[in-house]
């Protein structure tokens, strides 16, 4: 079996990748990824030297490449590559269309042309819009994206169903909910706040901090992928989630209290335009037809990510970039 996965230097797909190598060990691995701010190589050392993984740096948008790419036999697509963080797309609308869009677009002739077995569609909970405080994301849901980010993730999703209901292209759409875990880019908000104590910053919280996501242990996301890749029905969609609804505020004391700094390190900064109140997953379906069952509470999950990014300074300072460096200083500047 030959897997392309696309942008697996990010945090899941680098983590999926490792994930793959270990519970499949007789299944080639490339991994297609450009090396934005986000991808970074250190995330795949453990398993760089493996006969049977191979990266090539290139981006999903050039047609050329990735027709070349398909030509030499791929089984199945899992698609992860993607501009991901939504204050980004707040600031700079047009890289999330251009990547999230037309990168899917091109992949999706590609895997037509070349009739690969499936076409894994990474996608988020984000595209179903804001909850009131009741009620949960079906698959049903109707699409109601508020950022940039979830509008072109909502976009790609579309164009996906349409190669699978006019070329038969087998396909799956996933829908997850807030990953965390190792090798996660620290913009995100649990290693944004890990590194914010490490250097005895303050934590900017949006708004009143009573914003909820439904956070799930990125292991957890691996293990439901692959469920959906060898048993997923052709055209199905499935969403993902962890039944672990958190305010943003209760993460941040959390980790606030694991890592000994004092309460008084909160701030509440002005909050993020467009953000979505809460999010929240019904994840009935894939635990009922496909047998997922995620292994980490928050708690647990929580705990092991911070020891992990405390026992990996070193990665941390890597992502340290330029250009990051100039967001962070530009988004936190009255900090
Ligand atoms: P990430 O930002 O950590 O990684 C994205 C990766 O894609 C990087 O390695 C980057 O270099 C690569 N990439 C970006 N543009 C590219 C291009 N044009 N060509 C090739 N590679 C490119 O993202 P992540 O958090 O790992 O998310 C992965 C996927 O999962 C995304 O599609 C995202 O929408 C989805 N998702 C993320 C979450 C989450 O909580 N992080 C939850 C649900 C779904
Ligand atoms: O729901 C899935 C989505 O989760 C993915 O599709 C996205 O790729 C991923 O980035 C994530 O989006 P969010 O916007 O929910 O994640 P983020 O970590 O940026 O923020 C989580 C919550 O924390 C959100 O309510 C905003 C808040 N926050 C975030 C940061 C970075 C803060 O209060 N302060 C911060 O500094």
């Amino acid at each position: 079996m030959k897997l392309l996965v696309t942008g697996g230097a990010g945090f899941i797909g680098s983590n999926f990748i490792h994930y793959m190598l270990h519970h499949f060990p007789h299944y080639t691995v490339i991994n297609l990824d450009n090396l934005t701010y986000a991808g970074n190589l250190m995330n795949l050392y453990p398993v760089q030297d493996y006969s049977n993984y191979r990266f090539v740096k290139a981006d999903i948008c050039d047609e050329q490449t990735v027709q070349r790419l398909f030509a030499d036999g791929i089984d199945i697509v899992v698609h992860f590559a993607a501009e991901s963080h939504v204050d980004r797309s707040i600031k700079q609308p047009e890289i999330f269309v251009q990547t999230n869009v037309v990168g899917t677009q091109v992949l999706l002739e590609a895997a037509r042309m070349h009739g690969v077995k499936k076409f894994i569609q990474v996608s988020t909970d984000e595209v179903y819009g804001s909850l009131g405080p009741e009620g949960l994301f079906t698959e049903e849901s109707p699409l109601a994206p508020n950022s940039p980010y979830s509008a072109s993730k909502a976009s790609a999703d579309l164009m996906v169903r349409a190669y699978h209901e006019t070329f038969g292209l087998p396909v799956n759409i996933t829908r997850c909910s807030n990953n965390y875990g190792p090798y996660q880019f620290p913009e995100k908000l649990i290693p944004f706040m890990i590194a914010q104590a490490l250097k005895n910053q303050p934590f900017p919280v949006y708004g009143d901090g009573l914003h909820i996501r439904d956070w799930l242990h990125v292991e957890d996301h691996c293990q439901a992928l692959s469920l959906v890749i060898h048993q997923g029905k052709d055209g199905e969609i499935y969403n993902i989630g962890g039944q672990s609804e958190r305010t943003s505020l209760e993460v941040v004391e959390k980790i606030a209290s694991k890592m000994n700094r004092p309460a008084s390190s909160i701030r509440y900064v002005a909050d993020r335009p467009g953000h979505d109140r809460r999010y929240g997953i019904d994840a009935s379906k894939i635990r009922n037809t496909l047998g997922w069952q995620p292994e980490y509470s928050f708690e647990k999950g929580l705990d092991a990510t911070v020891d992990w990014y405390l026992n990996h300074i070193e990665w941390l300072e890597s992502t340290r970039s330029t250009e990051s460096g100039r967001f962070f200083a530009e988004h936190y500047g009255n900090l």
